[in-house]
């Protein structure tokens, strides 16, 4: 039973990711801060190519005034190893300064294929442990 249920949720989450992604996401094309999607990816050439105690300051190579980082290290840290895959699978998707407002189309795969994976996992951690005490606690069945 419980495997329905997630197979459900994680085929609801990523059908709903789907839908979003047939539509322009936010700020597409929309210079010069573009928007939502740019900021994430602009976060990744940040975290690639500085250090981490370089993140938060501003600097001619890290213009807080653009999509400064603004959130707590973890979130950080998380767009250092999106942006390490990203770096892996084509430099110029987080060259630093020179690839602001990036959108070629296998950017836009990579950078959903990151969110989708976001929500699983996420799922994945918010339902097991839900899973597992519905499986041992609440509804044994005798065997
Ligand atoms: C950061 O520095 C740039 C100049 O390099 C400036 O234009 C911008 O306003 C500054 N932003 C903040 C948040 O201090
Ligand atoms: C920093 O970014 C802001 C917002 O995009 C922009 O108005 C400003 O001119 C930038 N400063 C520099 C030095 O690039
Ligand atoms: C960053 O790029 C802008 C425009 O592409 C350029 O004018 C500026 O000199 C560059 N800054 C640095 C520090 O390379």
């Amino acid at each position: 039973m419980h495997c329905l249920l997630l197979i459900g949720l994680l085929s609801s989450a990523i059908g709903l990711r789907w839908m979003v992604s047939r539509h322009p996401y936010s700020g597409q094309k929309k210079g010069p801060m573009f928007g939502d999607f740019e900021a994430q990816r602009h976060w990744m050439e940040i975290t690639v190519n500085m250090e981490p105690n370089e993140w938060y300051q501003n600097s001619t190579m890290n213009n807080l005034s653009y999509w400064g980082l603004d959130y707590p290290p973890l979130t950080a840290y998380h767009a250092y190893l999106c942006g390490l895959v990203s770096n892996m699978l084509n430099p110029s998707w987080c060259k630093l300064n020179e690839s602001r407002g990036h959108e070629s189309s296998e950017h836009k795969l990579f950078m959903r294929y990151t969110v989708t994976k976001k929500i699983t996992t996420l799922m994945t951690l918010l339902f097991c442990p839900l899973l597992y005490l519905i499986d041992h606690g609440h509804f044994q069945y005798p065997l």
